[in-house]
C-alpha cells in the first residue's frame, strides 16, 4: 500500500536527516503525499484519502482553493515577484483586511511563520515594558524559538503533579537551548488564573502568551471567565496580553477567536488559515505597541526584518483567502458550523452506542475525540485520562481506511469549506468500520 512512499523516505534520508524537515512529520505509516485537492489528498502510490490534517490546520477553504490558486497564478502571470525594497500594494491590503476585521489589531506586520511572529511578539512586549520575563502554557505550542520551545506534551512522570498556585519545571523541546533563556520563561497551567497571578507576583513579567484555545493538544477551550481573568490580571500587573490566534485565526471567525470570546489581546498572532496553506503570518495589535517597530527612540526601536517577509505571492494568496471568507463569510462559516456539529454528534453517537468512554471537544470546524469521560481542562488532565493508545491505533486504522487523521494522539481534526456532508458521512461511517474492530477483532478497550 505504501510502497512507494517508503522507497521515497528512505532514499531522501539519505541527505535529509531522518529524512523528514520538520520532527512533527515523522510518524507512522510514513506517506509521501503528492497532490491536495479539496477535502483530498492523494499519496505516490495512489491512495486517495478524506484529509483532516490540512498540514497542521492551513487549509480552511480546502487544498487548492479555486479563488486563491487563480489569484496567484494571475500574479505569477503579471511578474509579480519578490522585490525585496519598499513596499507593495497587496501588504497594504492584507493590513488593510487585518485591521477592518480583527478587533484587537490597529496595525499589523508580516513574517513567513508563525514561530517568526510569535518570536516578534515577545520581543516587543519586552521592549514595551522593559521587563524580560514570560508566561506560557503547559500544553500550549507557540513555535520553535528558544524562549517557547518547551513544555507541550510533557509526560507526567517528567513533569510531577499539577501545580496550583504555581510554575511547573521547564522542558525543553529541543536541545541547544541555553539555561539562561529559561531562567525568563515560566509555564503554568491552562485554565489556572491562580498560577498566573502567583507567577506575576513574584517575578518581573513581560506577558501572558496563549493559545485561546490549546489546539496542539486537541481543543482544550478556556473555561467560562479565563480569558476575561487574564485581560484582568494582564491589565494589573501591566504586562501584555498575546493571544497565539496561528491556528485560532480565521478558522472560526474573521476577527480571530478574540471576536468570539470578546477578550481583546494586546498583540496577537496569525498564521495557517490567513492565507489557506501558504507561507505567511502576522503579528498585530494595539497601536501604541506595534510603533515600537518604528520607535523614534533607536534605544527602544524593535528590529523587524526578513527577506522574505510578505512575500508577494503568499501575500496575494492572503488577501483572496481574507476576501473570499468577507464576502461568503455567512456561507462559509455556517457551513463549517454545520459539518463540524454533524462529525460531533456522529462521533458522540458511535462511540455512545459501542460502548466506547470517549468525549468530542469541537469550536466550529475544528474537532478532537478524546478517549476519557470529560473534555480535557489542561494538560494533566488530559494526560492523566485520555487513552493514547487506544487513539494512535484508531487513527492508524483510519488512514489504512482512507481517512487521514494526523498519526499522532490528540492532534485536532480540521474540516474545511470544500468537505461535503457525504465526506463526514463517509467519514463516520469508516470511523463506526474502525472502532467496532478495535474492541471486538482486537480486544482493545479505553484503559479509563
Ligand atoms: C498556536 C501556534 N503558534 C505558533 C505556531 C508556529 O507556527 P509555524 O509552524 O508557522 O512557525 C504553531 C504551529 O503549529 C501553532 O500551532
Amino acid at each position: 500500500m505504501y510502497e512507494k512512499s517508503r522507497a521515497l523516505h528512505f532514499a531522501n534520508r539519505r541527505f535529509i536527516p531522518g529524512g523528514v524537515v520538520s520532527v512533527n512529520r515523522a510518524v507512522e505509516p510514513q506517506i509521501a503525499f503528492v497532490k491536495g485537492l479539496g477535502s483530498r489528498i492523494w499519496d505516490v502510490d495512489g491512495n486517495e484519502y478524506i484529509d483532516y490534517h490540512a498540514a497542521f490546520a492551513p487549509h480552511l477553504l480546502g487544498h487548492n482553493d479555486p479563488d486563491v490558486t487563480r489569484a496567484v497564478q494571475q500574479a505569477l502571470s503579471e511578474g509579480l515577484s519578490l522585490f525585496g525594497s519598499g513596499t507593495t500594494r497587496w501588504e497594504g491590503e492584507l493590513a488593510e483586511l487585518f485591521a477592518e476585521h480583527v478587533p484587537g489589531v490597529e496595525q499589523v506586520q508580516f513574517t513567513t511563520s508563525g514561530s517568526e511572529a510569535t518570536y516578534h511578539a515577545i520581543r516587543l512586549a519586552r521592549a514595551y515594558t522593559g521587563r524580560d520575563g514570560i508566561i506560557v502554557m503547559q500544553g500550549g505550542y507557540n513555535g520553535w524559538h528558544n524562549d517557547v520551545a518547551t513544555n507541550l506534551m510533557t509526560p507526567l512522570d517528567v513533569l510531577g503533579p499539577r501545580v496550583s498556585p504555581g510554575e511547573y519545571p521547564k522542558i525543553p523541546i529541543s536541545a541547544g537551548i541555553p539555561a539562561r533563556v529559561l531562567e525568563d520563561v515560566h509555564v503554568v497551567n491552562f485554565n489556572d488564573l491562580d498560577s498566573v497571578r502567583y507567577v506575576l507576583e513574584n517575578h518581573s513579567i513581560a506577558a501572558v502568551l496563549l493559545e485561546p484555545i490549546l489546539q496542539n493538544i486537541g481543543v482544550v477551550k478556556p473555561r467560562p471567565g479565563y480569558l476575561e481573568g487574564l485581560r484582568h490580571l494582564c491589565d494589573e500587573f501591566g504586562a501584555v496580553l498575546i493571544f497565539d490566534e496561528v491556528k485560532t485565526g480565521f478558522r472560526y471567525a474573521l476577527g480571530g477567536y478574540q471576536s468570539i470570546c470578546n477578550v481583546i489581546p494586546d498583540l496577537c498572532t496569525f498564521g495557517k488559515a490567513m492565507a489557506n496553506g501558504y507561507p505567511i503570518a502576522a503579528i498585530g495589535g494595539k497601536a501604541h505597541l506595534m510603533v515600537y517597530f518604528v520607535h523614534p527612540d533607536p534605544q527602544k526601536r524593535v528590529l523587524i526584518a526578513g527577506t522574505y517577509n510578505a512575500h508577494p505571492i503568499p501575500t496575494v494568496a492572503a488577501v483572496a483567502t481574507i476576501r473570499k471568507l468577507r464576502d461568503r463569510r455567512e456561507e462559509i462559516y455556517g457551513k463549517l458550523e454545520r459539518l463540524g456539529a454533524l462529525m460531533e454528534e456522529g462521533l458522540a453517537d458511535i462511540t455512545r452506542r459501542l460502548g466506547i468512554t470517549a468525549t468530542v471537544a469541537r469550536q466550529g470546524s475544528a474537532f478532537c475525540l478524546y478517549f476519557m469521560d470529560h473534555p480535557p481542562r489542561d494538560w494533566h488532565d488530559l494526560a492523566a485520562h485520555h487513552d493514547f493508545d487506544f487513539d494512535l491505533a484508531y487513527r492508524s486504522r483510519l488512514i489504512a481506511n482512507g481517512i487521514y487523521h494526523f498519526p499522532q494522539a490528540t492532534k485536532q481534526g480540521s474540516i474545511s469549506f470544500a468537505h461535503s456532508e457525504a465526506d463526514v458521512e463517509q467519514t463516520l461511517a469508516v470511523t463506526e468500520k474502525v472502532l467496532q474492530e478495535l474492541v471486538q477483532q482486537d480486544g482493545m478497550v479505553t484503559a479509563r
